[in-house]
């Protein structure tokens, strides 16, 4: 309980600070509500005290925090004042009265803190080797693990002068209810630490996704399966920002002393009230203003022939990888479209021709793209980034354009440190089964990916044209040879794909090179399914069947093999891949592979255990039925997995629905089956105009009606979903009474009349709270709105699952009946 208080008054303080500064700067209109975190530890070891801080937060005494130490003997140590010096950072500067005290563990010695929920958060840890009459700090050797992760192994204060910071990153699994902060040494040595934050850091902040570096064979996975430690955070051209301007209490250091070449470059800033946080994408969490605000461009840009790269330089463990985060905001250009860059890291090409406008829509906008750095490209235990204008598109002006830079270290087996004494360290500290890589995912290189994705603007008007002109059923009349009309199509489809005319071989390297997956045989896929016998099959889509196989390692696998003579089938393909290609992300099923043999269309995704979402649902398969809370869980994956879709990759689905939601073994819920989907309309434009696809029943009426899609139309069918999973019976079910053959309106009309937890499915009415329904009904019916404009985003459904979820929690906890 005193936590929160200690964190409300400290958010408190945090808004009155932010008032001020608004006075002062005249800042924007209202400045989003800063993170409240739900966990937030704040410990001043060996204190007699509370601290306080100037940027509000309060850390509490040690005499309160010793409830949640656990050890032998302790000491505390503690001196007047502490001297900074010039080794130390800014960082300390504003954190010094936490150095003042420390306690002393001569034996093992535990801090268990309670997590009132998982996800992410911050463990930040300050030491300093303050004076003692028994014990001197500076010889202190020691480890320290948070649950299984080794965050220190070894360590040692190395220059006493200097007040040393560390932070972490962790990612509490959905089973974690507290975090065991463990100090543990040497024999006859001893531990200390001065300080300790354990703090709640919102989701949003990791997104699961990010380009490899180098681009082939590089980072599969999620980067939620990680833990991080904080390498540099540099406010690009801007001055340093200290804790209390930051909504996560985050420091940001200046980049000067990084820059290798400080004369190419120039900084720029504009007012906070420029900058335009995008409704999805970036938020103030992700940085705040003041780093969007400022950037470094060449010097000189644009009146001289510019020939060299921006750089910048930071110093790195060459055993791990790094998470690389740019953050960019064009405050520079005058108009669309007018700055083209390349980024590289370590000399490898990240982004080629990176084009703001094109991924943010506007100017102003702040962006950022995340990069896994692995170690075999780390050379002399240091990443370069550079950036340099892509000359190659006239006539703009060549200039670049950084606004932030942040480096974390990615834990890696269970650890984010080396042991370096060699016959010392914990055996039990080695693997952690952290690093799940049971889903394969898209390699692919962003290069590949931002080429593909310009072809595909440039190509997008033209075939919206070409779109309304041809409608859908006239793509499905049969043509006079199919056959060799659609070998020449697909030609030029992967020609224009790629750029120019491959032969089939070099058709399959540049798809394996582009990182699009691994290349199977058709041996091999024949193989895995006994040769697609009915036996394998699955499931059937417009695309042709869907077989379970078992590769050799004995990794199960779906398979969807087209039908080479239908031109639909081939449509929604290209569409897959092309989408797919765009796209990574836990809540999507991800592409592994794929055969392009004997004319063959076959893709290879990741095995979905559990099925559709719709059979768990209703239907003839009488599973057992899904809780309350599983149902939640799962909404908040397919809302996840949608979110990312619109706001990460600028796709609409098209088609969502319960048969369109799988579930994995563990029911982590995925979107599935792009073959619909459509590249979201430039921010200028609200909408695609298109003939209408989807399904019946999960239709936004207003898209039926106008022809007109946007990414509200998959909110509509999310909402549709939703009453689904909350009654268990289809989104039409023509056997009922006509008021109730549609999902959609019964439930709306159930709802307005307050009769809903009538036509809740049964098996589960009991067990829900009817705060979370209230919640829930809420989102659903919101996304049901008539008009698109009137529906909430994904990222409000998923905020309102999440709290549903919640509710539900809090209820279940109160001992209410299962
Ligand atoms: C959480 O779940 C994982 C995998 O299911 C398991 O290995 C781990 O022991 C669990 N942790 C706790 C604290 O229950
Ligand atoms: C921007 O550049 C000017 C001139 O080089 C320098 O005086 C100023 O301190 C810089 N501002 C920041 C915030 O780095
Ligand atoms: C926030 O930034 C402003 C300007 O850089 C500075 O004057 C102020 O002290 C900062 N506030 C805090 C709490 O650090
Ligand atoms: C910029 O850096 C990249 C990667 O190190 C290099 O290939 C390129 O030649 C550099 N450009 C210039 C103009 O120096
Ligand atoms: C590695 O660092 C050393 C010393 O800083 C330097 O002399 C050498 O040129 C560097 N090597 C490379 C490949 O950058």
């Amino acid at each position: 309980m005193k936590t929160q208080t200690s964190c409300l008054l400290s958010v408190h303080t945090f808004l009155l600070l932010l008032g001020l500064s608004r006075v002062a700067f005249s800042l924007p209109p209202p400045l989003p509500v800063p993170f409240i975190p739900p966990d937030c530890y704040l410990v001043d070891c060996g204190s007699p005290w509370q601290t306080r801080l100037d940027d509000g937060r309060a850390f509490r005494s040690d005499q309160e925090s010793s409830p949640l130490l656990s050890t032998g003997r302790d000491v505390i140590a503690s001196v007047g004042s502490i001297s900074m010096t010039g080794s130390s950072d800014y960082q300390a500067s504003f954190t010094i009265p936490l150095y003042r005290t420390a306690r002393i563990f001569p034996d093992d010695a535990m801090y268990v803190f309670l997590a009132s929920r998982p996800g992410l958060h911050w463990i930040r840890l300050y030491f300093h080797p303050i004076p003692h009459p028994v014990y001197n700090l500076a010889n202190a050797v020691f480890s320290v693990t948070a649950n299984e992760l080794v965050l220190l192994s070894d360590f040692k204060v190395q220059d006493p002068t200097v007040l040393v910071f560390k932070e972490y990153l962790i990612n509490l699994p959905a089973n974690a209810t507290k975090l065991v902060l463990k100090f543990t040494s040497r024999k006859d040595l001893f531990s200390f630490v001065n300080a300790i934050e354990f703090v709640s850091v919102p989701d949003s902040l990791i997104s699961t996704s990010a380009t490899a570096i180098p681009p082939t064979g590089g980072f599969q996975g999620s980067l939620l399966d990680y833990a991080y430690e904080v390498i540099y955070r540099l406010n690009v051209g801007g001055p340093p920002i200290s804790p209390g301007n930051d909504t996560l209490m985050r420091t940001w250091q200046s980049d000067d002393p990084y820059m290798t070449f400080p004369q190419g470059a120039s900084n720029v800033s504009v007012p906070f009230s420029t900058i335009k946080f995008p409704s999805q994408g970036a938020t103030q969490d992700v940085a705040p203003y003041a780093v969007y605000a400022t950037a470094d461009q060449m010097t000189d840009s644009g009146v001289s022939q510019q020939d060299f790269n921006l750089t910048w330089e930071v110093s790195c463990d060459p055993s791990f990888s790094h998470l690389i985060r740019v953050h960019f905001c064009d405050i520079v250009s005058t108009s669309l479209n007018e700055l083209y860059f390349n980024v590289y890291i370590n000399g490898i090409t990240a982004a080629l021709a990176l084009d703001l406008s094109l991924l943010t829509g506007g100017l102003d906008t702040p962006y950022y793209m995340d990069f896994v750095v692995s170690p075999s490209v780390i050379r002399n235990g240091s990443i370069t980034i550079q950036l340099g204008p892509a000359s190659s598109i006239e006539p703009n002006l060549p200039n670049v354009i950084l606004n932030g830079l942040e480096v974390l270290k990615m834990s890696e087996h269970g650890s984010l440190d080396i042991p370096r004494g060699s016959n010392f360290g914990e055996p039990g500290l080695s693997a952690n089964k952290k690093r799940i890589v049971a889903i394969a995912v898209l390699a692919t290189g962003v290069s590949a990916a931002l080429l593909l994705a310009r072809k595909f603007v440039a190509g997008k008007k033209k075939d919206w044209e070409h779109m309304n002109h041809k409608s859908f059923s006239s793509s499905l009349r049969p043509l006079g040879n199919s056959r060799a009309r659609l070998l020449s199509s697909r030609e030029s489809y992967l020609s224009s794909l790629f750029g120019s005319t491959k032969s089939r071989t070099s058709f399959s390297s540049m798809f394996m090179s582009a990182g699009f997956g691994r290349l199977f045989s058709f041996k091999e896929l024949q193989e895995a399914t006994q040769c697609f016998s009915e036996k394998a099959a699955i499931g059937i889509g417009g695309f042709g069947k869907v077989y379970v196989g078992t590769l050799p390692d004995g990794s199960k696998v779906a398979i969807k093999r087209g039908n080479p003579t239908s031109q639909q089938g081939f449509n929604e393909f290209q569409t897959e891949i092309q989408m797919l290609s765009r796209v990574r992300h836990r809540h999507l099923v991800s592409l592994i592979g794929y055969c392009d043999e004997n004319s063959e269309m076959i893709l290879v995704y990741e095995y979905m255990a559990n099925g559709p979402l719709r059979d768990h649902l209703h239907g003839s398969l009488n599973l057992t039925p899904l809780s309350w809370k599983q149902r939640l869980e799962i909404c908040i994956g397919a809302a996840r997995g949608l979110h990312y879709l619109h706001s990460g990759a600028a796709i609409i689905h098209r088609d969502v629905k319960s048969t369109n939601i799988l579930l994995d073994e563990n029911f982590i819920a995925k979107v599935s089956d792009f073959g619909l989907s459509k590249a979201a309309p430039n921010l200028d434009q609200t909408h695609v105009s298109t003939a209408v696809k989807g399904s019946i029943g999960y239709l936004d009426p207003e898209y039926f009606r106008r022809q007109q899609l946007s990414d509200k139309s998959d909110v509509y069918s999310f909402g549709v979903v939703l009453f689904e999973v909350l009654c268990s019976r289809p989104a039409l079910d023509p056997g009922l009474p006509r008021e109730q053959v549609s999902l959609a309106e019964w439930a709306m009309k159930m709802n307005r009349e307050g009769t809903l937890r009538g036509i809740i499915d049964p098996r589960i009415v009991n067990e829900i709270s009817s705060d979370s329904i209230a919640k829930f009904a809420d989102a659903a019916e919101k996304c049901l709105a008539e008009d698109g404009v009137d529906r909430p985003t994904m990222s409000d459904v998923l905020w309102k699952l999440e709290l549903a979820l919640k509710l539900q929690e809090g209820f279940s906890d109160a001992g209410s009946p299962k």
